[in-house]
């Protein structure tokens, strides 16, 4: 497929999104949001997709937020509308049932780190830097960055991030919760691949129930929380990958997941 602001390749079972505007440190317009959007859309689609990597083009950036550019001209209403497009987008990326991976390799600020923030979770270079500083510009985070950071980060974190504006540096991200490991830049690519090829091997019934259960369960109250892990345990049942996963383990032999539902 061929798009004009991102890239997307397919390596055997894993699928790789990379944001493709270098000269503006592949910041988010419109255009992006559609394509991201309809990358999305095929890899639901495409059943041999077991994972997704998000990544940036070029040595400098992830995505460095919105495009400042096009929303400078912006009226309150073009405003509430990109919002809630990027809202829908984040959405959509985060209710894919295959993991994704944010492959962070440069600045992910504003809607880069909040783009990076609705992926399952984010390995960066160590010369990564994360920030929301849309206070610099007057506004605030319109990907979710207010609702998001501090579910991840805790609320004072995400009020000192969001009204500073301040860049913190990947290790910095990783202290606080943010990022789940560090690399030194050379390395993250290969890193990534590694853990997304470990990944590509799991069963997809129980993939997708982990998943769900996390992200579905994660705004709940506890007991809640635990009663939808018990639905979604008493379905793994059900699946191939179960009675696949449990008999090689019993036969002492490597689990050859299908995926498919009994
Ligand atoms: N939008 C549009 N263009 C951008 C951009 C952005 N978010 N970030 C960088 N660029 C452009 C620059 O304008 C510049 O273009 P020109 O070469 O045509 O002048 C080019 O990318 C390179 O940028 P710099 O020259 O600024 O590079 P630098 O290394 O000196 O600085 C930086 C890098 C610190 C990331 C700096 O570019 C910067 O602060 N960018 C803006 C970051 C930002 O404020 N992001 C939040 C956007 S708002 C948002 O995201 C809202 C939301 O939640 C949806």
């Amino acid at each position: 497929m061929t798009y004009e602001t991102i890239i997307f390749e397919q390596q055997d079972e894993i699928a790789i999104i990379r944001f493709n505007r270098p000269k503006a440190l592949n910041a988010i317009n419109p255009s992006v949001i559609k394509e991201v959007s309809d990358a999305l859309d095929h890899i639901k689609a495409d059943t041999s997709i077991k994972v997704l990597i998000l990544t940036g083009e070029g040595d400098k950036a992830f995505v460095a937020g919105a495009d400042i550019a096009t929303m400078k001209e912006y009226t309150p209403l073009q405003g509430k509308y990109f919002s809630a497009q990027g809202h829908e987008l984040l959405f959509q990326l985060e209710s894919l049932a295959i993991p994704v991976i944010a492959c962070v390799n440069g600045f992910a600020l504003g809607g880069g780190c909040e783009l990076a923030m609705a992926c399952d979770f984010i390995y960066a270079a160590d010369s990564a830097k994360f920030g929301q500083p849309e206070i610099n510009l007057g506004i605030i985070p319109g990907f979710g960055g207010t609702q998001r950071l501090s579910r991840l980060v805790g609320k004072s974190m995400a009020k000192e991030l969001c009204m500073t504006g301040v860049m913190i540096s990947a290790q910095e991200a990783k202290d606080i919760g943010l990022v789940n490991k560090v690399f030194p830049k050379e390395a993250l690519w290969e890193e990534t691949i590694k853990v997304a090829k470990i990944l590509a091997v799991k069963g997809k019934v129980s993939m997708r129930a982990v998943k769900e259960t996390i992200n579905r369960g994660y705004d709940q109250d506890l007991r809640t929380g635990c009663h939808m892990e018990s639905d979604a345990f008493g379905m793994c049942m059900a699946s191939e990958d179960a009675k696949e996963g449990m008999g090689a383990f019993l036969e002492k032999r490597r689990a050859d997941f299908k995926g498919g539902l009994l």
